[in-house]
Formats: structure tokens, sequence, C-alpha cells
């Protein structure tokens, strides 16, 4: 659906990077996380595309947006003011099912969150959500619903990676919830130094993969890692791609990624609408 939403209010959550509240009821009714919203910036000309925003978080009429500063649309974004009206298409995309070993590639649509979808009794599960900087902001609402779910927050972990400890965003969000964070930096500025795998692998020897889902959003050579770590260890994985997108509703084909369906075959997905998230071993790198 298209929403005319006001802003509630716009604040720093990280260098460069705003946290921007939308009241937006209708959009929030139906949000999953993993998905997205495409955002019409306000001060950009009419005719400019619209920007693909992950739902941070959506409850109680209001869309919680997590956005880094990168080019002209996000820097015109960060400008809006209490008051002003955004724009918004959504949600969009499939979004994260809770578990989905069974689940056919590019069907994480027709296994929403829900304690039903896959083989998943949350309770019984291990989750580890793994983030590269602004990815981890799909995570936030993951988290939140696994929760509510009845996953206990001890089985939830976070692993947020980044260049620097500016990159870590949201690390005190997740604590509030309960859930241990795991940063990782390439400087060592914070947590363990290098690459996010590394804290993630240590924490993957202590679980047993069958009981274990990975749910991650980054850099696509972040997600090419745990795909292969998946297929290794034999572990469920789900893979939130970040792609750069025009039209957001399957119409452009400006999206697409090499699939490999169940039988083998490769064939194309459009991201915006088969993704962004997507099973492990369904990619073709
Ligand atoms: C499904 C999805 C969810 C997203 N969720 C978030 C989010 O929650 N928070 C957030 O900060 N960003 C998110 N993004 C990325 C965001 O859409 C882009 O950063 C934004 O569109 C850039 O617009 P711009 O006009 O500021 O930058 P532009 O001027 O268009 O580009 C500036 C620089 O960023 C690069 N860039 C642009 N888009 C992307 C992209 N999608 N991926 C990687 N590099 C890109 C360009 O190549 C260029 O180097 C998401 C993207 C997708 C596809
Ligand atoms: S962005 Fe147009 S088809 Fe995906």
């Amino acid at each position: 659906m298209q929403e005319e939403t006001s802003v509630l209010s716009i604040e720093q959550a990280g260098a460069g990077v705003r946290r921007l509240r939308l009241a937006a009821p209708g959009t929030c009714a139906s949000a999953r996380p993993g998905q997205f919203v495409h955002v019409r910036v306000p001060a950009l000309d009419p005719g400019a595309m619209r920007r693909p925003i992950s739902i941070c978080d959506a409850g109680g009429g209001v869309l919680t947006l997590v956005f880094k500063i990168v080019g002209r649309g996000t820097e015109a974004l960060a400008a809006v003011r209490p008051g002003d009206k955004v724009d918004v298409l959504g949600p969009l995309g499939n979004g994260f099912p809770v578990s989905g070993p069974g689940a056919a590639p590019n069907s994480a649509a027709a296994a929403p969150c829900s304690a039903a979808a896959g083989n998943g009794d949350p309770t019984s599960r291990f989750y580890a959500l793994v983030g590269g900087g602004y990815g981890v902001a799909p995570l936030y609402f993951l988290a939140r619903e696994l929760l509510r779910l009845g996953a206990p927050a001890s089985r939830v972990a976070v692993f947020a990676g980044g260049r620097t400890a500016a990159d870590i965003l949201l690390a005190e969000d997740f604590a509030a919830l309960g859930v241990a964070v795991h940063p990782a930096t390439e400087d060592g500025s914070l947590g363990a130094r290098g690459l996010v795998t590394a804290p993630l692998d240590a924490w993957l020897e202590a679980h047993a993969p069958d009981r274990v889902a990975i749910y991650a959003c980054g850099p696509a050579p972040m997600l090419r890692a745990l795909d292969e770590r998946a297929a290794r260890i034999g572990c469920e994985a789900w893979l939130s791609l970040d792609r750069r997108m025009a039209c957001g509703i399957g119409a452009c084909l400006g999206c697409v990624q090499k699939t490999r369906t169940p039988s083998g075959t490769e064939t194309l997905s459009r991201v915006c609408v088969d993704g962004p998230v997507f099973p492990a071993g369904t990619l073709v790198w």
C-alpha cells in the first residue's frame, strides 16, 4: 500500500545514522520483520526514485527506520522534521520466516514469521542474527518478533559487524531486549577484532547445527561467507540481500539476482518481490 506518513521524530542513532519514526498505521498493520518500505524523499524531485529502507520496527502504528547517510537521497531524508509528510510504499518484500528448512526457494513470503513456520517451535531453537553495518536494522524487528513468539532471550544472539565502533548500530536497543550482542570491528575498536564471522564461528561450535537458524542482512561478501558456512555445517540460514532498487514492486527488473531452484536449475529472481530474503543455498554468487 501507499501511505502518506507523518514524521514523529528524527534523531541520531550513530555517526551519520538517523532513526526516523513515522506515524504509519496502515503500513504497520501488516509489516513483518525483513520487509522494507520504499520511501519517497520529500526534498527530492517528485520524479526521483524512491529509496528502499528496512523496517527496523513497527508497532502501535509507529514505523521506525534506521538509515545511514550515504548519498543524495539519504542526506535529504535526514533533513525531515517532525510534522513533515513522507510518502512510503510498503511493506514490500517477503520478510524472514522464523524457521524453514523445508521452505522452497523464494517462498519466504509463504512462511511468514509465526510459530507455525518451518520446523519451528521458537522455544527450542537457537537464533544467530548477523548484521553488517545498517544491516542490523531489520534484525531488531526480527528479535522482537522472536521474543514475542516465545523464544527465550538466552537463545537469541546478535552478531554485529563493522569497520569501526561507529558502525555498530542498535547495540543498546538489542541489549534492552535482553539478547546478547557480539560486536566485531575490523579495527578492533569494539568487540572482537576482525570480521563478524569470528565470534559467530565460536558460537556455532557451541550449538548443534540442526537447532540453529541464522538470519543475516548486510554486504554481499558477508552473506556469501554465511551461505558457505550454512552449507558446510548443515544449518538453516536466511540471507537478506542489499540491492539497488528502482520500482521496488517487481516491474523494472532492475534488481535481478541469479538464484538456484530446488532442482538445481539457475534462474533469475527479483530481489524486491522474490526477496530480499533468500534461503541459504539458493543464491548464485
Ligand atoms: C531491501 C533494502 C533495505 C535497505 N535497508 C536499509 C536500511 O535499513 N538502512 C539503510 O541505511 N540503508 C538501507 N538500504 C540501502 C539504502 O536503500 C541506500 O543506502 C539508499 O538507497 C542510498 O540512497 P542515496 O540517494 O542516499 O545514495 P545514492 O546517491 O543513490 O548512492 C550513494 C552510494 O551508496 C551506494 N548505494 C546506493 N544504494 C545502495 C544499496 N542498496 N546497497 C549498497 N550500496 C548502495 C551507491 O552505489 C553509492 O556509492 C536498503 C536497501 C535495500 C535494497
Ligand atoms: S526494483 Fe524493479 S523489479 Fe525490483
